[in-house]
């Protein structure tokens, strides 16, 4: 067989159906480029045009796994910082292409100014995954259910391209095609977003209805709207999101808003309007026949919203009640960057640098093994869970860099010089346990301990961001870690312990078991 049989067999190969659909393992094999700049990603792209960007991964693992792509290469872009971060500028605010989603929830900028974007990365249905997932893949993805792209489009934002030889502003609304596909050009990387200056008196507000918490929409909805001097609305834009292959404008409800109060009235009025001008399916998350009556309700809620934001008044008295309600957790920890740029075919291997619970180790890895394995079968840290395996879980959770990410939705070969912590590390080298640890065990906040592993990791870094969280603060930064045995209250109990015990700096204080908590609520 000459080389160049030999490379369409393996092209062939790497296209073939493997028959193990989200097995533990991801079976897939593929090639990994990791660039470490900007101009290193476009030679990576012009080389390998049709290569999957590497961003959260949070989407395209979970493709890997369930053989819904089947990539070449892979070029991972997660250690390029000049496409991460909020700025600014003259003529808007640009955010990079890989700023976490969670970065987004948690800016009171956005909050401030561009409220509905920041609403819609708070809807987000699991933390780790806000953490961990950009505001670029949200967009690339093409999914007509992601949140962020409703309120970037009623916001008129722009996605900043750049292609091997040039570079483009188009508005976002001009990049959706259809579910799974965006308008980008071979080779093209989407840089960054530019929101417009917000300008006169604008409110905006966006809501989302979804089964749970931990869940995609079912519908949502973006409005924007600015208010005359004669206190009547004078521009108004109205994005749904989950009802149409893509987002769907609704112009004509949009028309009924224009020299005109929005009033509850008013408002229903719109909202029935809004939801003819909708073609929503039947899917596993909802009916068609739902979409359309509850689009009624939400975009009539969302107006009354957005617009009581655009008064100055409702303004500054909500700004103190806004700024209150602003996810109080920390903003993304940086990047450690300590690695060259690299270029690995599907049967290579890299050698990595892991700082593992303190204790550093070199391993040679090949592209498409995960993180999760390398720590529970190379390691032999078995403490963290494997799971679902498609990031629905949480059992999985450990801290990349300070930050809880999902070992099953991480390539080891994009953790490399990484430091990780694992359950195993959450003890003192003496076996001390941690005083989360005790209040777990001291509120029987377990059965099975499956789920445990990954609600200790997740709870440890919510304690350092939140001294002092409430019960709703703790619920919902555990909707993406699901218990299928205990229920969420002893959790919640003893994570308020522990919480209530490192502020009394003393022996252990009673907590109080939450009012008319079942066992089987969700979190
Ligand atoms: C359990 C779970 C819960 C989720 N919940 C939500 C939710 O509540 N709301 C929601 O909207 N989404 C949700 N998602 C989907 C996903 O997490 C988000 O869409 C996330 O923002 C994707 O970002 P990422 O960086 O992980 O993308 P990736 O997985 O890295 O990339 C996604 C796609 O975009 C391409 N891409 C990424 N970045 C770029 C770029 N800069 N330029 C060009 N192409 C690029 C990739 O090649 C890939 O095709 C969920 C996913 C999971 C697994
Ligand atoms: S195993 Fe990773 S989230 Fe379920
Ligand atoms: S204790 Fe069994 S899954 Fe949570």
């Amino acid at each position: 067989m000459n080389r160049r049989e030999r490379e369409e067999r393996r092209e062939g190969m790497s296209q073939e159906k493997h028959g193990m659909t989200n097995s533990h393992l991801l079976v897939h094999r593929f090639g990994y480029v990791r660039p470490t700049s900007l101009p290193e990603i476009t030679a990576a792209l012009r080389e390998h045009p049709d290569a999957a960007i590497l961003a959260g991964g949070t989407n395209l693992l979970v493709d890997l796994k369930l053989e819904r792509v089947h990539p070449t290469n892979v070029i991972d872009v997660t250690f390029v910082p000049e496409l991460r971060g909020v700025e600014e500028r003259s003529d808007g605010l640009w955010i990079g292409a890989l700023t976490p989603i969670y970065a987004l929830a948690t800016s009171e900028l956005l909050w401030k100014e561009y409220t509905a974007l920041a609403e819609a990365a708070a809807a987000f249905g699991s933390t780790q995954i806000m953490m961990r997932g950009t505001l670029g893949g949200n967009v690339c993805n093409g999914s007509p259910a992601s949140d962020t792209v409703p309120a970037l489009v009623a916001f008129g934002a722009d996605a900043y391209l750049v292609g091997p030889d040039s570079e483009r502003m188009v508005p976002v609304g001009d990049l959706l095609e259809g579910p799974g596909k965006v308008r980008l050009r071979k080779g093209e990387i989407l840089a960054a977003i530019r929101l417009p200056r917000a300008t006169g008196q604008t409110g905006s507000a966006f809501l989302k209805l979804s089964r749970v918490r931990a869940d995609l929409a079912k519908v949502s909805v973006a409005v924007r709207l600015s208010r005359g001097e004669d206190g009547r609305c004078t521009s108004a834009r109205i994005e749904l999101g989950s009802v149409g292959p893509t987002v769907v404008r609704a112009r004509e409800a949009e028309k009924l808003l224009i020299g005109r109060t929005p009033t509850e009235d008013v408002a229903f009025d719109v909202g029935c309007a809004a939801s003819a001008e909708i073609q929503p399916i039947d899917d596993v998350r909802s009916s068609a026949t739902y979409r359309t009556r509850a689009a009624v309700a939400l975009v009539h809620d969302a107006c009354v919203l957005a617009w009581s934001r655009t008064s100055e008044e409702v303004k500054r008295e909500q700004a103190a009640a806004e700024a209150a309600a602003v996810p109080r957790g920390e903003a993304e920890e940086p990047l450690r960057l300590a690695v060259e740029p690299i270029q690995l075919g599907p049967d290579e291997k890299a050698t990595i640098r892991l700082t593992v619970n303190g204790t550093r180790h070199e391993l040679d890895v090949r592209p498409n093994e995960l993180l999760l394995n390398v720590l529970r079968e190379r390691l032999e840290l078995t403490g963290t869970k494997y799971g679902c395996g498609i990031g629905e879980c949480g059992a999985c959770t450990i801290w990349l860099n300070g930050t809880p990410v999902l070992g099953c939705l991480v390539l080891a070969v994009s953790a490399d010089g990484a430091e990780v912590r694992t359950i195993e590390g959450l003890a003192a080298p003496n076996g001390t346990l941690d005083p989360l640890q005790e209040a777990f065990i001291e509120e029987n906040a377990f059965q099975c301990g499956f789920c445990t592993p990954g609600m200790l990791m997740m709870t440890k870094k919510l304690l350092e961001e939140i001294p002092e969280p409430t019960e709703d603060e703790i619920r919902d930064y555990l909707k993406g870690n699901h218990c299928r045995c205990t229920g969420y209250s002893s959790i919640v109990r003893a994570v308020l312990r522990a919480a209530n015990n490192r502020a009394s700096l003393g022996p252990k204080a009673p907590v109080e078991p939450s009012a008319g908590g079942s066992n089987s609520e969700a979190p």
